[in-house]
């Protein structure tokens, strides 16, 4: 299966930036997008891309550019949707631990609303809108975005309700159950948005949930959304002007054979049924805008065969791509042949090994059992699906340092993120290595 469709001369690629690369498909990203916005059709809609999944400044602005919105967890993820050219009034903060300062800053740059996640969140929300609100060096900033003629002096909010819906997808990425720290149960979700709707502070202008990632089948979403509509009906009827609808994100892709989620069917029931009640829909997509649009070129550093296994050993590590090892995630890996720029050999004999990094556990590995072809030192292996949660989860495990990152569009190749230096890694320690206040 051949997911990363740019089309690049990999051996070129490898020889001028160096490997493990992560590579992006910057044209399929802006399609993916134009896909999901066309699904709405004439409806009102906000598609705001989950920086989550892959924070890049160069892959944010390529969806900026396209009118793209931002879902964010951290302060830090609103800096950068900002940084690339993300309007503010587009973006929402979700996030189940929300520091005071992230609520302070998120109210002071004026975003669309943050998604609350708790009853303690609501009141820290309450009481840092207070303060700022009163205060008599406020900034007028926070009030520039609120376009719905609602009192200005407000801080925007959306309660993410959890519906108690099991999204049928690996357990660390399910959300959407009671057993899950995510989100508020229908009754006290209700409770709050009337507490909200009295607050002076406060502003409840959405409804949220989101149960879980890589779902395939929409009969969970569709299970949620029945719950979620009954109350934010009931909220209308008790004359809380909800105006979103976000349905959160999370609508899975092929990684092996799987059958990609039925994003454009799932958004016309959505449609179908928000449509009376006049609200704009929002969705939070991450995995299906980059997924299958990033990739990771790596070479074969060597081979080695025990009495029961051959493993190929590749210069990329669960540092540098996480999902395997974490929640045994499948990704298609192709042989590209010896990185001289010929075309791969395919009538070459397969044998079947694992693919494993240099990293110090047995759980550091990319694939397992799969044929390839026999390798030689300095082969290239292009691992597929790698856009989402690839580089955003990246760390320097073993001290290794994160790979550069390349975009491609229209058959150009640019670098949009450099290899890390080791220099780079050591600089924020160098400086505290004569400290001898705790020399022995
Ligand atoms: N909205 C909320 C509130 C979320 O928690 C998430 C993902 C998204 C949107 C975007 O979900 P997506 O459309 O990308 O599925 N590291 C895991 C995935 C974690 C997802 C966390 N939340 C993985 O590699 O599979």
């Amino acid at each position: 299966m051949k997911y990363f469709q740019a089309s690049c001369d990999y051996a070129e690629l490898a020889k001028i930036y160096g490997t493990p690369l992560y590579l992006y498909d910057l044209d399929s990203i802006q399609e993916q997008y134009k896909n999901i916005k066309a699904s709405f059709g004439g409806f009102k809609s906000l598609v705001c891309y989950a920086l989550k999944a892959n924070s890049n400044l160069s892959i944010i602005n390529v969806l900026a550019k396209i009118g793209s919105g931002a879902d964010c967890v951290s302060f830090n993820e609103v800096k950068r949707a900002l940084l690339a050219g993300i309007p503010r009034y587009k973006i929402i903060f979700s996030g189940v631990g929300k520091e005071d300062y992230e609520i302070r800053e998120a109210l002071k740059a004026g975003i669309l609303f943050l998604n609350v996640e708790s009853e303690m969140e609501l009141l820290r929300i309450e009481q840092i809108a207070r303060e700022l609100f009163e205060s008599p060096t406020q900034t007028r900033e926070s009030n520039i975005a609120d376009c719905s003629g609602n009192s200005l002096a407000q801080a925007r909010i959306s309660i993410r309700v959890n519906p108690d819906v099991d999204a049928k997808t690996h357990p660390y990425i399910s959300t959407g159950l009671h057993e899950n720290k995510f989100g508020l149960d229908i009754q006290t979700a209700k409770r709050l948005y009337l507490y909200a709707h009295k607050s002076p502070y406060l502003n409840p202008v959405g409804i949220h949930y989101h149960i879980g990632s890589q779902i395939l089948e929409s009969s969970p979403l569709l299970e949620s959304t029945h719950k979620i509509l009954d109350l934010a009906k009931s909220l209308l009827s008790a004359n809380i002007e909800l105006k979103f609808f976000d349905i959160g994100g999370g609508f899975g892709i092929s990684y092996n054979d799987e059958t990609p989620f039925d994003m454009a069917g799932y958004i016309s029931q959505i449609v179908r049924h928000i449509d009376a009640l006049d609200l704009t829909a929002i969705c939070e997509p991450g995995r299906f805008i980059v997924g299958n649009n990033g990739a990771i070129l790596t070479r074969v550093l060597g081979e080695k065969r025990t009495s029961n296994k051959k493993f190929i050993i590749i210069d990329c590590a669960m540092n540098d791509l996480l999902r395997p090892s974490l929640y045994r995630a499948y990704h298609h890996v192709s042989y590209l042949g010896s990185g001289q720029g010929e075309q791969p050999d395919t009538n070459k004999t397969l044998e079947k090994c694992d693919i494993v990094g240099a990293i110090c556990e047995s759980g550091d590995y990319i694939a397992k059992d799969r044929e390839l072809p026999i390798c030689q030192k300095g082969d290239l292996l292009l691992i597929e699906s790698s856009g989402a949660y690839g580089y955003s989860m990246a760390s320097n495990y073993n001290s290794r340092l994160k790979p550069a990152e390349v975009g491609i569009s229209k058959d150009k190749h640019f670098l949009i993120r450099d290899r890390e230096t080791f220099d780079e890694s050591v600089q924020s320690e160098l400086r505290y290595l004569n400290n001898n206040k705790f020399s022995v």
